[in-house]
């Protein structure tokens, strides 16, 4: 089939060059012609395991292109995937439209043959009739252009697997034809078994953030459990290793720390509640405000941790910071707990040297004042205190007994809970770890 995917963002390339994987003649499409530029050499724009050699392989293929003009997507495709993203609106918990709307307005008067246009953003829920009015007015092919929505549940750094070998697949259709279609589209996918579940257009809408909103409640649920374990001298890890063996419960997304980030969790659960709002159904979704601040308060934690190991100041503390991305196997720095972290300790006064294996360009971008570098033993010469925020493996891999003669003082703080911090005690290193007590 003749696929456009419009945005080549984390979510948008890797769906592009997934569906070019499955056979299909795929064109991209974003305004950023630098990204367009580098993704026609096979050279990926942000990090993702696994995706430059999709991304090349379909390139050499001849199944994947890149472009800048909505005009050509909109000339080509039999279906139009639509990956902007939803970011929050500036001075408001809502999501921003401008983009996805900005698709809608730039491609629809060039569709002139029937075609499916297929959001894939997490949007509030109407979006799709609300598109669905405006495609009606400005395409010339006029209801011939139909609006289905089919939500992305990829995670970044799994997002090849994930968009290969999704754990589902949700489509929201208003005709059998356009269920056909996607069902086509993902033929090789369905083949394998996966689950299809068939919907209405809003309730296709609604999957994806009620699914982000458990994720995240789930996060924040342990969160809280873990501020009382640290009032009341208990240990978070064993209580949630215990809470994971009930089937019920499950022992995924239960691990405490210094909670959520990134581009969706945070904004999404902001905007579902905004959304609700306007459906006069917000009391329901009260809850999610808690959600929210339970995981900002998070960050306000670790500070007060790191406060009292260097004995009550931060000020001219010379602080290592492990970590930038919001979460490992990415170079994604959007609301990442570990920079806001950062950022707050030197605003405090605090002397902090960030290290990051991925993410340090954009850290630098978004945070540029703090000081970067991609020497993980430079990160700790002359510290006072090591605070651990993302969990990439190559932390876990450290040996504490070399890192200690670095160290001005040998104290170090786990906001992750994944470092063996009996190693490290073991290894001369005072050691406290947000949920467990200190020793
Ligand atoms: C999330 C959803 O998982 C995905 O389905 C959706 O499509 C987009 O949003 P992503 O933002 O890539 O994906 O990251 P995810 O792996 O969900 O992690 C989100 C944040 O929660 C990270 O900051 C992570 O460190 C944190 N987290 C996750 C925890 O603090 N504890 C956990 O147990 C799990």
């Amino acid at each position: 089939m003749r696929i456009t995917v419009i945005g080549t963002g984390y979510l948008g390339a890797v769906h592009a060059a997934g569906m070019a994987e499955l056979g299909h003649d795929v064109l991209g499409v974003d305004v950023d012609a630098g990204k367009i530029d580098r993704l026609t050499q096979g050279v990926a724009p942000f990090y993702e395991p696994g995706f430059p050699e999709l991304l090349r392989a379909n390139l050499d293929a001849g199944r994947l292109r890149f472009s800048t003009s909505l005009k050509e997507a909109a000339e080509f495709g039999e279906v139009h995937f639509i990956c902007v993203g939803t970011p929050q609106r500036p001075g408001s918990t809502s999501a921003d439209m401008k983009f996805v709307d900005a698709v809608i307005e730039g491609m629809a008067p060039h569709l002139h043959q029937p075609c499916l246009i297929v959001g894939k953003s997490t949007v509030p829920v109407g979006t799709a009739h609300r598109l669905s009015s405006m495609v009606a007015q400005l395409a010339p092919v006029g209801e011939q252009a139909e609006v289905a929505w089919n939500p992305e549940f990829l995670r970044e750094g799994f997002a090849v697997n994930d968009t290969l070998h999704p754990d589902r697949l949700v489509v929201g259709v208003s005709s059998s034809e356009a269920e056909a279609t996607l069902r086509a589209v993902y033929d090789r996918i369905l083949e394998a078994g996966t689950p299809y579940i068939v919907t209405d257009v809003a309730t296709a809408e609604l999957v994806k953030v009620s699914a982000n909103a458990f994720l995240a409640t789930k996060i924040s649920f342990i969160n809280a459990i873990s501020e009382v374990c640290e009032a009341a001298g208990a240990d978070i890890i064993p209580l949630a290793k215990a809470l994971g063996h009930d089937a019920r419960i499950g022992n995924r997304f239960l691990a405490p720390g210094v909670g959520f980030g990134g581009g969706c969790l945070p904004k999404d659960i902001r905007a579902f509640l905004a959304r609700a709002e306007e459906l006069g159904v917000d009391e329901s979704l009260a809850f999610l405000k808690n959600i929210d601040a339970i995981n900002v308060n998070r960050r306000r934690s670790a500070l007060t941790l790191a406060r009292g190991m260097l004995g009550g100041s931060l000020s001219n503390k010379r602080i290592a910071v492990l970590g930038a991305a919001f979460k490992p196997n990415s170079d994604d720095v959007r609301d990442s707990p570990a920079l806001s972290v950062a950022n707050a300790l030197q605003v405090q006064g605090a002397d902090v040297r960030v290290h990051d294996p991925e993410a340090i360009e954009n850290a630098r971008a978004a945070y540029p004042l703090l000081n970067y570098t991609t020497d993980v033993q430079k990160t700790f010469e002359g510290s006072e205190l090591v605070i651990h925020l993302t969990e990439w493996q190559e932390y876990r891999d450290l040996d504490p007994l070399h890192l200690s003669a670095l160290v001005s003082a040998p104290h170090i703080l786990d906001a992750r809970n994944t470092l063996d911090i009996d190693l490290w005690r073991s290894a001369g290193w005072t050691v406290r770890a947000m949920g467990r007590p200190a020793r």
